[in-house]
């Protein structure tokens, strides 16, 4: 029998707002589901932003109402009983507005949820993870306690950026972050990587975001720039091959679809990544070349 291919969880952050966080966990997820993948999404935000997104129906709206992610860490609820399905092969795990306070609990009195307040979102996953190629994680634009959750569940990061001098300090946050989780004394998760940075919301008619694309994919020894890149919905309008690929007039394609394409390029760019070639190789320089070819 093929050996069943290990969950991979992969967490969205960074801790500067606005970069692309939530969009890139929905529309990577939907992407990966529409590639026949089994997904689990997970809402690790008090904003709920990822949640409202989905656009839940009444009747799931009710079970998220008590069933969601404020309740997993508040009162150890069995993650499976908060598992909704959203979508084909798209599953999601709820934020509710309660987690601000899960939040402050987790700073303030974080022994009383648990003897190890930083590991709960990683053992509530152990129980559900195998039932998914991919478990996603969105994350709050900080560095608190939601998010170290999220990062010592996850064997993955990406980390979204905006191509702008300023969203480059976010990123270098984010580094020290992940470094200090595998490394730290004592290490939070020894086994999370860097899977890549994901430039969003990119303007390729901007000079300023084309040189520093190129700077940041010459840093090659420290992490890897996605191939993908995610285009700002504004430049749609010049992607005159969309329109050559589809064969149809550009205003008959819906802004859904518009926002789904470069996901779907990275959603394969991942899948490539990952795969038991692309892991085995990943983290010598040679299997960098290869993904990116
Ligand atoms: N490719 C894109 N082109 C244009 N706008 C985009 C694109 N991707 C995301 N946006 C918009 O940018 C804004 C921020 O996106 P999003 O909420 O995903 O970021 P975030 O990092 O999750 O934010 P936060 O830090 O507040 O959680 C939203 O209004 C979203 O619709
Ligand atoms: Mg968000």
């Amino acid at each position: 029998m093929a050996e069943r291919k290990k969950t991979q969880i992969i967490c969205i952050a960074n801790q500067k707002g606005g970069v692309a966080k939530t969009t890139t966990t929905a529309y990577l997820g939907t992407a990966l589901a529409r590639l026949h993948k089994r997904v689990l999404i997970i809402d690790s935000d008090p904003q709920c932003n990822l949640t409202y997104s989905m656009e839940l129906p009444e009747n799931l709206q009710e079970v998220a109402s008590e069933n969601n992610l404020a309740a997993i860490y508040e009162s150890g609820l069995d993650a499976q009983s908060c598992v909704l399905a959203v979508r084909d092969n798209l599953h999601l795990i709820a934020a509710s507005p309660d987690l601000v306070m899960t939040e402050v609990t987790l700073d303030s009195n974080p022994e009383s949820l648990s003897a190890e307040p930083e590991a709960i979102l990683r053992h509530a996953l152990e129980s559900l993870k195998n039932q998914y190629d991919y478990v996603v994680i969105d994350c709050p634009p900080n560095q608190g306690m939601l998010t170290l959750n999220a990062l010592v569940a996850s064997t993955w990061v990406i980390i979204p950026t905006l191509c702008s001098v300023i969203s480059l300090t976010g990123l270098e946050r984010m580094l020290e972050q992940v470094h200090e989780i595998v490394y730290g004394d004592p290490p939070l998760n020894e086994d999370l990587k860097i899977l890549g940075v994901l430039l969003t919301r990119f303007r390729r008619d901007r000079t300023v975001e084309v040189d520093l694309e190129a700077r940041l994919r010459s840093l090659e020894e420290e992490f890897m720039v996605f191939k993908t890149v995610i285009p700002d919905r504004s430049q749609f309008e010049l992607m005159g091959e969309l329109q050559a690929q589809t064969g149809r007039h550009l205003m008959d394609l819906s802004m859904v679809s518009y926002s789904l394409l470069p996901y779907l390029t990275l959603a394969m760019e991942v899948e490539k990544l990952l795969s038991p070639k692309g892991a085995a190789l990943g983290r010598t320089d040679q299997a960098k070349d290869e993904a990116r070819h």
